[in-house]
């Protein structure tokens, strides 16, 4: 019913605005008044976790999302290999896993069958299982060893949304935890992103109310085929959420690639007027990166795509070769996601609305599933 859905036209829409909230209802409680995490629920001692040597995430679709982002963070802030692997390849390949492994399982239900199948086998074999998961007593986290809960509230529409951004926010928290448990060289910057932490639901409502020419652009674009995102670094996991968003509520073809890769193949599939979302990484800090992504967007565009470019608040170097420009709020780096992938939801939403898809139940898909 319309009281169920908050006033929105659809659920989808209600958890798209509802992100401010959730990201900061996973924060609550979990950073203390000195800036230090207190994360209780990982009830896997510390001497355990000061001899991990490997994590392992595993997840599928939109959570397997954040894992990507998530291996990012842990191997920056922690110094821990981490390697991140779809539920469903992972025990069919005969994995590496010890007492010394530390598995992460990202879920939003708790109930996918190949994410329970891998953190079982995974068990099996002696690893630790933290779940990071939004459904409270669901079988994953009763499964595991140890879970972190998100709490984005229940999500309805079969898109996750909310969830992927909570998702995030967990991984965060789990990487700055281990990098300040195990002590790394990063252990400034460590307390400067906890601190950062703190104002970024306020930087995701930002984000939400500059969204009516995201909307705009999407309904001019409804007859397209075809959308390709491109991302480097921590968008390119952003790029490929906001493809597979387009192919689960658009029935766009719509492909993420890696930034670097595009000369290696996607770069033939550019034409004239083909719309091509570019996820910027910020112009400072890792700087080299931004500048070769630049060129990427003068190397499409030369050959006629129509560029859609998401870019930090005072990046100016990308307005020439823009033909939409997305600002989003400065954030660091790694943190990026969680504002870059709101516009993206928006595009993807808007684009199924215009084209007369059912929002928040698309043809074939199913919130939670159980099979594998
Ligand atoms: C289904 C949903 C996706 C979700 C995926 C993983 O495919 O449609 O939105 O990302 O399952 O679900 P989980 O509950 O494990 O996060």
């Amino acid at each position: 019913s319309a009281a169920e859905k908050g006033g929105y036209d659809y659920f989808m829409l209600k958890e798209i605005a509802e992100q401010p909230k959730a990201v900061a209802d996973t924060l609550l409680g979990r950073i203390d008044g000195q800036g230090n995490l207190s994360l209780d629920e990982i009830r896997i001692p510390t001497h355990v976790l000061r001899e991990t040597d490997k994590v392992v995430v595993v997840a599928c679709g939109t959570a397997f999302h954040a894992g990507m982002i998530a291996k990012y963070a842990i191997e920056h802030w922690t110094r821990i290999p981490c390697e991140v692997e779809l539920a469903s390849e992972f025990r069919y390949r005969d994995p590496i896993l010890d007492q010394r492994t530390l598995v992460i399982a990202i879920s939003q239900s708790g109930e996918t069958m190949d994410t329970l199948m891998a953190l079982r086998h995974a068990r099996e074999q002696g690893a630790k299982v933290l779940a990071v998961c939004n459904t409270n007593g669901s079988t994953i986290p009763r499964e595991s060893d140890a879970v972190l809960y998100t709490h984005a509230g229940p999500e309805v529409a079969v898109a996750s949304t909310k969830a992927f951004l909570t998702q995030l926010v967990a991984c965060y928290l789990v990487a700055l935890y281990l990098g300040q448990t195990r002590g790394t060289k990063y252990g400034d910057e460590i307390t400067d992103v906890v601190a950062e932490l703190s104002g970024i639901a306020g930087e995701v409502d930002r984000v939400l109310e500059t969204m009516e020419p995201v909307r705009e652009l999407a309904r001019s674009l409804a007859h397209k085929n075809t959308v390709l995102f491109l991302g480097r670094h921590v968008g390119y996991p952003v790029a490929l959420e906001g493809a597979l968003k387009l192919k689960e509520l658009a029935y766009m073809h719509a492909e993420g690639f890696a930034a670097g890769e595009l000369k290696h193949g996607p770069i033939a599939l550019i034409e004239q007027d083909l719309p091509v979302v570019v996820v910027v990484p910020s112009p400072r800090g890792r700087s080299l990166l931004h500048d070769k992504i630049v060129s990427n967007i003068q190397e499409i565009r030369a050959r006629g795509a129509r560029t859609i470019v998401i870019a930090e608040e005072g990046d100016e170097s990308v307005a020439p070769y823009a033909d939409h420009l997305i600002r989003i709020p400065r954030t660091p780096t790694l943190l990026q996601p969680l504002v870059a992938t709101v516009p993206l939801q928006v595009f993807a939403c808007e684009l199924a609305t215009a084209r007369g898809n059912e929002v928040d139940q698309p043809r074939n898909l199913a919130k939670s599933v159980t099979v594998e």
